[in-house]
């Protein structure tokens, strides 16, 4: 008999970012991280796991192609989701002996996996669910998101929806380091992210490769993980807490500029923004000044994507000078007539 499971899990766009390993293996992060997951219709992967005595291999298709599972990592969180399957088994003799089976999984994403987003956080939190599920496991999301932070760290954060932390834990067996929520999506629903995409190449240097030379090579990295990261955390926490908007968009776009700094810091360097993102950091600051209020934040990743939070409210204001900017750039047409915009801009 065929057993199966499905699941979808979000990307995650980090807001206080994780950069840099304290051990490369279990993926434990030298800092704390916050992020907000976005909503299921957005950007997600949907996964289906199978699991059946006569299969002889186990094996993976990605939107349609067969790829390997062969990596360290998924090897990691296959045999750790067997492990825990196992106990299941030991403490019910009527269980079938999935942990002993091959598995078969189905992982589709419903955006291109090459526009340059982070899949894999969203790509592992999906697998490690899928196969908790499908196994039955008693354990929490917590639990579960330690596994899933072994395949990819970030991916420990798509396992809650809403706004999450990953706490980096102290332990040396990465015990205690996993994701908690700091409130779910419904908490702040007027909360909005915006994705432009500056650039849909690979990006410059992997995220592991990245952490390790900034690691290794950087002053200012020490001093962010010191004596920055720890106070923002909790100052992050508690603005989410208070939808405070302007002072979550202050941290966030702080964080984000002291992460790129200390790639900056590296050496040799790491560049992941280009000049259409620091453009685009131009302009959100230009907005704020315009309005004399924080409407508006931009985060960037290892890679030149923007991604800006701002609340429902404020959308068309914001817009007003997205479509301003980008009017000649394809796909960012404006919609309004340049009476409309200019009425927008005076406001
Ligand atoms: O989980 P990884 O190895 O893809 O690293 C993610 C690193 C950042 O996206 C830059 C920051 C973060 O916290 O997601």
């Amino acid at each position: 008999m065929v057993y199966v499971a499905s699941t979808t899990a979000p990307v995650n766009i980090a807001t206080l970012k994780y950069w840099g390993k304290r051990d490369k293996d279990l993926n434990l992060p030298t800092n704390s991280s916050i992020s907000v997951t976005l909503a299921q219709e957005d950007l997600r992967t949907l996964t289906s796991a199978a699991t059946d005595e006569g299969f002889t291999q186990d094996k993976l298709w990605l939107n349609g192609k067969e790829e390997s599972l062969d990596s360290a990592r998924t090897q990691q969180c296959l045999a750790d989701l067997r492990g825990l399957r196992q106990q299941v088994e030991a403490q019910d003799p009527q269980a079938p002996k999935m942990s002993q089976w091959k598995l078969h999984i189905v992982s589709e994403n419903n955006f291109p996996t090459a526009a340059g987003l982070a899949s894999s956080a969203a790509g592992f939190a999906a697998l490690v669910v899928a196969i908790a599920k499908l196994y039955q496991l008693p354990q929490d999301y917590s639990e579960i998101s330690k596994i899933a932070r072994k395949g990819s760290g970030s991916a420990c954060r798509s396992l809650f929806g809403g706004y999450v932390a990953w706490e980096m834990g102290e332990n040396l067996d990465g015990s205690d380091s996993k994701a908690v929520e700091v409130a779910p999506l419904n908490h702040w629903p007027n909360m909005k992210a915006a994705i432009l995409v500056v650039s849909d190449m690979k990006k410059d240097t992997p995220s592991t490769s990245g952490m390790q030379l900034t690691v290794k090579t950087s002053d200012l990295f020490q001093e962010r993980i010191k004596n920055v990261v720890p106070q923002r955390f909790e100052e992050m926490k508690q603005a989410i807490r208070n939808k405070d908007f302007p002072t979550f968009a202050d941290l966030t776009m702080k964080d984000s500029n002291s992460f790129h700094a200390t790639c900056l810091d590296s050496y040799p360097p790491i560049f992941y923004m280009n000049d259409t993102s620091r453009k685009i950091i131009r302009l959100v600051h230009s907005i704020n000044a315009f309005y004399n209020e924080t409407i508006v934040a931009y985060t960037y990743d290892a890679g030149p994507n923007a991604v800006l939070y701002y609340l429902e409210e404020n959308e068309s204001k914001l817009f007003a000078f997205i479509y301003k900017l980008f009017d000649k750039v394809s796909g960012w047409e404006t919609k309004y007539t340049e009476a409309e915009l200019n009425d927008f801009l005076k406001e």
